[in-house]
């Protein structure tokens, strides 16, 4: 949510933070801007997206060698040119980027209008530019640095946030508090952003920043410290990132290119993991917290968004085959209500980014309560993956589309090894069934190539309904977390109304929507449920609904009941869920782009919650 690069060095820093800000607009995408300092500090800002900026820039001074730019998801103050980042102090003494929610802005705001101070924007970020100005005026001894520190100890909430000074035009400051930084280090040369991705191109070294760790940046050194002054050690990891992951290739969208890799992800997340031959699931993260994990009275899992319903897939999961008692927990939910939660707990926390505020929260909060608190998460060196005592990483490689794709079925994959690992362990399962599953678990990426094949007859179903204003999703058992994943997909990119519901709920409420405008998809293959969501799908032809049905291959039950058929392998009802969503994927995708939707940045949407 925002997206903050910065560069000091040699080189032009407007090619720099424009390329940076490119990878980092999945962020949001409501304004962008730079400032350069070129011996007066430039601010260059526009509404839109970043080559919006790009265009509006040709005409500007872009010189310099140091800067910072923004990418923005409004919270305070609508998009617009006004409210655009950087910030400038109303002296223009300081130019500041930040991401995050200041959360008594309000009243430093009041303050420092009696202080004389006047605002041009309704940001909270203009009140932090004014107050390290008020600061800086304090007296002579007030250094940029001091004046940042002074601010910074007044604020109440999350911040990311670079800073320039036009008075010491030979450094660069940035801090975090909640909002991610990472600061790349080239030689003679510093760059900031607030994901690994657009370092990756310039260097292989980087430090993540820790809450209240700020760092002020010269040409050719850097010292940390924390906002009260006091000196951090430093630790440098290593960035292991392919450069190629971050294009489209020769697909048209992210969302596109991430479905087809899905195959591949899955086999990445596989690796060194998923033992065919033998057969058997090695989880290498979890080694030592495996006793206190079997141990557990109970599992949370917690997530948002597409990582919440992964979770849930989890839960029927872990519940069928080890036998524990799983509860999955909407992250914004989970920490602020009063949860009874212990040592006895084991605590999983699921996120693709690792930067989601709520669910660092929750992290947070069941850790102090004692929890053994494990995460799933895609981003080496996030928040999440630095501050659980062990997890598992996805390895989907870059995901760039804001809606998630190859993310989700790399935490089903894990999931999947985790809830049958853990039925092996605890003797759940027997050898036979375990074994059988994993080696099966081994064909899912061929299974799900095949569907891709598929993907222009999904696009002639897409054709036929693109018009509808809404969809329902409906599925039964591990297959209703993915009915819910499909009608999110659909919102999310088409702007479609869509419910994913439980078939057998349907009659409940949703079925008073069906009529033959209606289009309902049902995730139906041959499995034990199949008897009773054919009985479902009858209840909606009943009403002149129209069933899109995912059906198993060669099932010719539904033909003549269902509109339309779409194909998916066989496979042990366990696994399904990573098959039958490759076609929801699909078909949210080819109607969004039939509709002119912009399936990569979808209005309103960023991909990386980083506020509350
Ligand atoms: C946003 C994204 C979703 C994502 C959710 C949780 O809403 O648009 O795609 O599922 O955040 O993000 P996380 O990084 O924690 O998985």
């Amino acid at each position: 949510m925002c997206g903050i690069v910065g560069y000091i060095g040699n080189k032009e820093a407007y090619p720099v933070l424009m390329n940076g800000l490119k990878m980092l607009e999945y962020r949001g995408y409501d304004s962008a801007g730079v400032a350069l300092l070129n011996g007066r500090l430039e601010v260059i800002k526009k509404m839109g997206k970043v080559s919006e900026l790009e265009n509006f820039a040709i005409s500007k001074n872009v010189a310099g060698n140091i800067g910072i730019g923004h990418t923005r998801w409004a919270t305070h103050g609508e998009p617009s040119d006004q409210n655009a980042h950087p910030h400038l102090s109303m002296e223009g003494i300081f130019s500041v980027v930040h991401n995050g929610i200041i959360e008594n802005y309000a009243q430093l705001k009041e303050e420092l209008e009696n202080h004389n101070f006047s605002f041009r924007s309704e940001t909270d970020t203009e009140v932090l530019a004014n107050l390290i100005e008020y600061f800086y005026g304090q007296g002579k001894e007030v250094t940029a640095e001091m004046a940042v520190q002074l601010a910074l100890t007044k604020v109440v909430g999350a911040y990311g946030i670079a800073v320039l000074c036009s008075n010491e035009k030979d450094k660069l400051i940035v801090a975090r508090k909640g909002s991610p930084l990472v600061v790349g280090l080239g030689n003679g040369e510093y760059f900031v952003a607030s994901d690994a991705s657009p370092l990756a191109a310039f260097t292989g070294h980087v430090v993540y920043l820790n809450d209240y760790d700020m760092a002020i940046i010269y040409k050719n050194n850097f010292t940390l410290k924390n906002i009260a002054n006091n000196p951090v050690s430093l630790t440098v990891s290593n960035l292991d990132m392919k450069i190629g992951e971050i294009s489209k290739g020769d697909f048209e969208h992210f969302m596109l290119k991430e479905i087809f890799e899905q195959p591949q992800t899955i086999e990445e997340t596989f690796k060194g993991r998923l033992k065919p031959e033998y057969p058997d699931i090695v989880l290498g993260g979890l080694l030592n917290v495996f006793p206190k994990i079997t141990a557990a009275g109970r599992i949370i899992i917690v997530g948002c968004g597409t990582s919440w319903h992964a979770a849930l897939i989890g839960e029927y999961l872990m519940e069928e085959y080890a036998r524990v008692p799983v509860e999955v927990e909407y992250a914004s939910e989970f920490r602020y209500r009063n949860p009874v939660l212990g040592k006895n707990d084991v605590v999983i926390l699921i996120s693709q980014s690792g930067e989601t505020a709520d669910t660092l929260a929750a992290l947070r909060m069941a850790k102090e309560r004692g929890a053994t608190v494990l995460g799933i998460c895609n981003v080496v060196g996030s928040t999440l993956a630095r501050e659980t005592e062990a997890g598992v990483f996805t390895h989907a490689g870059v995901e760039i589309g804001v809606a998630s794709t190859k993310a989700f079925t790399a935490q089903v994959t894990v999931l999947t090894l985790f809830a049958l690992k853990l039925a092996k362990t605890k003797g759940t399962v027997s050898t036979e069934e375990y074994q059988a599953l994993v080696k099966e678990l081994a064909e899912i990426p061929a299974k799900g190539r095949a569907i891709l094949q598929n993907s222009n007859h999904i696009k002639q179903v897409a054709e036929k309904y693109k018009d509808v204003v809404n969809a329902l999703y409906l599925g039964r058992g591990t297959l209703f977390p993915v009915a819910m994943e499909g009608a999110l997909k659909l919102k999310e990119i088409s702007y479609i109304h869509a419910e994913g519901y439980a078939a057998g709920e349907m009659k409940h409420g949703p079925i008073a929507l069906v009529d033959d405008n209606l289009p309902v998809i049902v995730v139906a293959p041959h499995d034990a449920y199949y008897e009773k969501i054919v009985s479902n799908i009858q209840e909606v032809k009943a009403r002149k609904g129209n069933v899109i049905a995912i059906v198993t291959e060669g099932d010719t039950g539904l033909m003549g009941m269902a509109n339309d058929i779409i194909e998916i392998p066989k496979s042990h009802p366990a696994l399904a869920p990573l098959l039958a969503v490759i076609p929801l994927q699909l078909l949210a995708y080819h109607m969004a782009v039939l509709r002119g939707c912009d399936v990569d940045q979808p209005r309103n949407l960023a991909k990386s919650v980083t506020v509350e």
